[in-house]
């Protein structure tokens, strides 16, 4: 029987010691009430939590399992730079082997400055096109997630209008938005994020046009600004390169995490030539930058995505997960929209402002043992079988069932109501 006993104990426990229990998209926050916080091992496409309870898990802690949890030959080559020296007074020459890894296999980059969160690979972007041309204005999608520092964080408390101060939005996915803020930025413009595709959380998830793609390209050349593209969630589930190398535009920049190491923490800002003086002028650094265990599973990780199917398999499972997902609520009577990648799938209710049907949905489902989320895109790893999209599917059956049976009855969560966006 499903119980969240030792987790709620733990999250007493924690409220006393982190400042609202915990911070960030780590906090559970915006999931259903009884979510646990806490969880005890991971393998392959499992987790356990704090009371034992095992997940087939969809969030792969965010994005970052792209192999499955612990891959056997990535945890191999963490041991074994593990007992060589992680962090030193300097890299190991692990450092240079991945960046020649890197700039071999995504065709626009020809160098790479490593750094350990998505976060600090996005600011690195953001400084690098100013410095490119000593130009102030940067170019964002509105809604867009490019991490938490004060220039993008979504919770602007303890942040200034003037860590702002410099940002232009424009819509995603509109050449002429785009071009009216290139218009505003007059002779100022540095650069501009283009999300490799419209990923925001509670909404639908909206590919790129090629031709907006194309057009950003374009206009970004005219004016000699730089094109960024932060790959840092959709990084090596769209493609072997970059998403966009897929609709044939390089970037001049782009940004990566998540997925790099496997799940070991270390993320990377690649550019081209044009962009390698400016990269070469800032001074960045970090105390871990330079360690070298994640540096090795990331080189692992890259070998297996350049020699393996895992590409072509969580293709093929993502497509397998929306088809008899969408299948299966039809059946149940409900319309669901599955939108995104397929390995990078968003589920919504239709008819479901409040998402009370997607709350119950996920919450159901977490205690039947599949972990889902109602408001973010999941994640599929290449450890997951056809055998687990049949689990999940057993799941989700129960999930739907309770929804249709209790249909007149389901409440919005009080707490969820208050965080929606408007
Ligand atoms: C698109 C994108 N950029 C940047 C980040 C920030 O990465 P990190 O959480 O590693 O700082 C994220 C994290 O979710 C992201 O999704």
């Amino acid at each position: 029987m499903w119980s969240n006993a030792q987790d709620s104990a733990l999250q007493e426990r924690a409220r006393a010691v982190i400042p609202n229990g915990m911070w960030g998209h780590q906090s559970v926050a915006l999931m259903p009430e009884s979510t646990p916080q806490f969880f005890t091992r991971a393998q392959g496409t499992r987790l356990w939590d704090a009371d034992g309870n095992e997940y087939l898990d969809f969030m792969c802690a965010y994005g970052p399992n792209l192999l499955g949890y612990q891959q056997p030959e990535v945890q191999a080559a963490i041991l074994r730079q593990m007992e060589l020296g992680d962090t030193m007074t300097g890299p190991g020459p692990v450092a240079v082997e991945l960046a020649e890894a890197l700039t071999g296999m995504i065709t626009h980059a020809d160098w790479a400055i490593f750094c350990k969160s998505g976060a600090e690979a996005t600011s690195m972007a953001l400084v690098t096109a100013r410095a490119h041309r000593g130009r102030r204005k940067i170019l964002l999608a509105k809604g867009a997630y490019h991490g938490a520092h004060p220039w993008n964080t979504p919770r602007p408390a303890g942040t200034l209008p003037e860590d702002r101060a410099h940002l232009i939005y424009f819509d995603y996915n509109d050449l002429d938005s785009f071009a009216d803020a290139v218009k505003q930025a007059g002779d100022d413009f540095a650069g501009v994020f283009a999300s490799p595709f419209r990923h925001d959380t509670f909404t639908d998830q909206t590919l790129p046009d090629a031709e907006y793609a194309a057009g950003v390209r374009r206009i970004c050349d005219e004016h000699d600004a730089l094109l960024i593209v932060d790959e840092v969630r959709a990084g090596f589930r769209l493609s072997r390169d970059l998403s966009w190398a897929e609709i044939g535009v390089d970037p001049d920049l782009s940004c990566w995490g998540k997925v790099l190491g496997n799940g070991q923490p270390i993320s990377c800002l690649l550019g081209n030539d044009k962009a390698r003086k400016a990269a070469g002028s800032i001074f960045v650094t970090g105390s871990f930058w330079f360690s070298a265990v994640p540096m090795a599973a990331a080189l692992e990780t890259l070998r297996l995505i350049r020699e393996t199917d895992y590409l072509e398999r969580i293709r093929e499972i993502g497509t397998m997960f929306r088809q008899r997902l969408v299948q299966q609520a039809a059946e149940y009577g409900f319309g669901l929209r599955h939108t995104g990648p397929v390995t990078m799938p968003m589920v919504l209710f239709e008819d479901d402002p409040d998402y009370r049907f997607g709350y119950r949905f996920s919450d159901t489902a977490m205690r039947h043992g599949a972990w889902l989320s109602p408001y973010h895109n999941m994640f599929i790893n290449a450890a997951m079988t056809p055998g687990d999209i049949e689990r999940a599917l057993e799941i989700t059956a129960i999930a739907f069932d309770d929804i249709r049976r209790n249909r007149a009855s389901v409440q919005p969560s009080a707490k969820i109501a208050a965080l929606l966006p408007r």
